[in-house]
């Protein structure tokens, strides 16, 4: 087969990975000429997409700025961002750019998927009418359907592969076929009936993970007030061999989806004059950590008869999770932007982010970060974080991953 992607970033690549490596041919279009370009040479950019397999598979990739090569192929996955606008509301911008510049190559016969995370109605109400505009009719003369990505960055032992995959398709014919084009990469295909409830269970799933999360940062706030060691706390309940489920406590929600998506489930449901409270309520409190571990390091910082200001404070890790070196919404930056705010002057180490140009700074050797520091503050633990010698070597310590559970130091401070 054929297959393009449009947007070749954290979800097209691998995706065009995984086609050209059971032996499809990949036309993957990007707006970004550098990241073309890229692709071109088998650079990857994505850290779960290896360059010597990028570079392996060039044969069978090609990547390109320009939709008209999209015309012979046989479907076409739409994974671009879904950000939110300045005010927090779904940005269909990409969508919509990428929808019109399609309708103006598409042909009959083809299948068109989204992959995008979105609002339920998107497909039918934003994507099919767009792809209309060529003048063939969705169902009739081409083929249409949603179905959500479920990739996890950094993650190796849930792949395409193996995560059973949800598509819904249009009509019955448009999931057939879109069924039979990702039965080639993916062991389990589950379908729903339509595009809705495909667009909704991906919802479903981050914001399950949103409350739950927010439920259990809600319990670290009251924890610290209580004298009770909230890592204690959920080992503890995660004994229980049925009907709990684990969720640490952390510094916030980071990255593309969790802090995102749930504003698009909100949005959606004002419309239906339905609240989605809990879905707000946990945005709210998981937004409210940052705020929350800028004032216990404010608060370790005094034990030491130190003040914020003028103190010097290391991040560990300003990624918005172990691994990567995603920066989208971390809780790091807006920890670092507090700080700054009060005075102190930052520094930051992390393997995976070279430079922070916001902030003018680049990441400095985990030693000398330590030596220098009035306070670390491991905020992202990556894999391989010397956690020992952080606590040894830094004046003060204070962890928002309970990386250091299992060591005493007069020096070291947990959520
Ligand atoms: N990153 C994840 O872990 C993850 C997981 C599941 C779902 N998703 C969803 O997948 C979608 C894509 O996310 P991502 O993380 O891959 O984003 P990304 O920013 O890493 O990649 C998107 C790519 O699309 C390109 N692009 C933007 N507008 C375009 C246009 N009009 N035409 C062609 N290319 C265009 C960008 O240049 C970029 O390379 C989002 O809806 C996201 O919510 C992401």
């Amino acid at each position: 087969m054929r297959v393009g992607i449009v947007g070749l970033g954290y979800v097209g690549l691998p995706l065009a990975l995984a086609f050209a490596e059971e032996g499809h041919d990949v036309v993957g279009v990007d707006a970004d000429q550098r990241r073309v370009a890229a692709v071109g040479r088998g650079e990857s950019f994505i850290e779960d997409v290896p360059s010597e397999r990028l570079a392996a598979a060039r044969g069978r990739i090609t990547a390109t700025t320009s939709y008209d090569e999209l015309g012979d192929v046989e479907a076409v996955l739409i994974a671009v961002p879904t950000p939110l606008s300045r005010n927090r509301e779904p940005d269909l911008g990409a969508l919509v750019s990428a929808s019109t510049s399609l309708a103006r190559v598409l042909k009959a016969g083809q299948l068109v998927v989204l992959e995008s995370t979105t609002y339920p109605g998107t497909t039918r109400e934003q994507l099919v009418p767009l792809l209309e505009e060529s003048g063939l009719a969705a169902g009739r003369d081409f083929n249409v359907a949603f179905s959500p990505e479920r990739v996890d960055p950094g993650r190796t032992d849930y792949t395409l592969r193996n995560t059973p995959k949800v598509v819904g398709g249009l009509t019955p014919a448009c999931l057939d076929r879109a069924v039979a084009l990702y039965e080639t990469v993916c062991d389990e295909i589950v379908t729903v009936s339509g595009p809705e409830p495909a667009e909704l269970s991906k919802l479903l799933e981050n914001v399950f993970r949103s409350v739950n999360i927010a439920l259990v940062n809600e319990l670290a706030m009251l924890c610290d007030r209580m004298g009770i060691d909230i890592w204690e706390v959920v080992e503890a309940a995660a004994t229980k061999p049925y009907g709990f489920m684990r969720f640490d406590p952390g510094p916030g929600m980071g990255g593309h989806c969790l802090p995102v998506d749930p504003f698009y489930l909100s949005w959606k449901a004002r419309e239906y004059g339905q609240p989605t409270e809990f879905v707000e309520l946990a945005g709210e409190v998981n937004q409210r950590m940052p705020e929350f571990c800028v004032e216990r390091i404010a608060r370790a910082l005094n034990d030491d008869s130190k003040p914020v200001r003028g103190s010097r404070i290391a991040i560990l890790g300003v990624s918005y999770k172990p691994g990567v070196g995603d920066l989208r919404e971390s809780p790091a930056l807006k920890i670092m932007r507090l700080l700054a705010a009060r005075g102190a002057e930052l520094v930051y180490h992390d393997d995976h982010v070279p430079e922070l140009v916001d902030f003018e700074l680049s990441s400095s050797p985990l030693e000398s970060v330590l030596e220098e520091s009035d306070c670390a503050v491991i905020v992202t633990a990556h894999p391989g974080l010397d956690v020992e010698l952080v606590v040894r070597a830094a004046q003060l310590v204070v962890d928002f991953r309970g990386v250091t559970r299992g060591l005493e130091a007069a020096n070291l401070v947990r959520l």
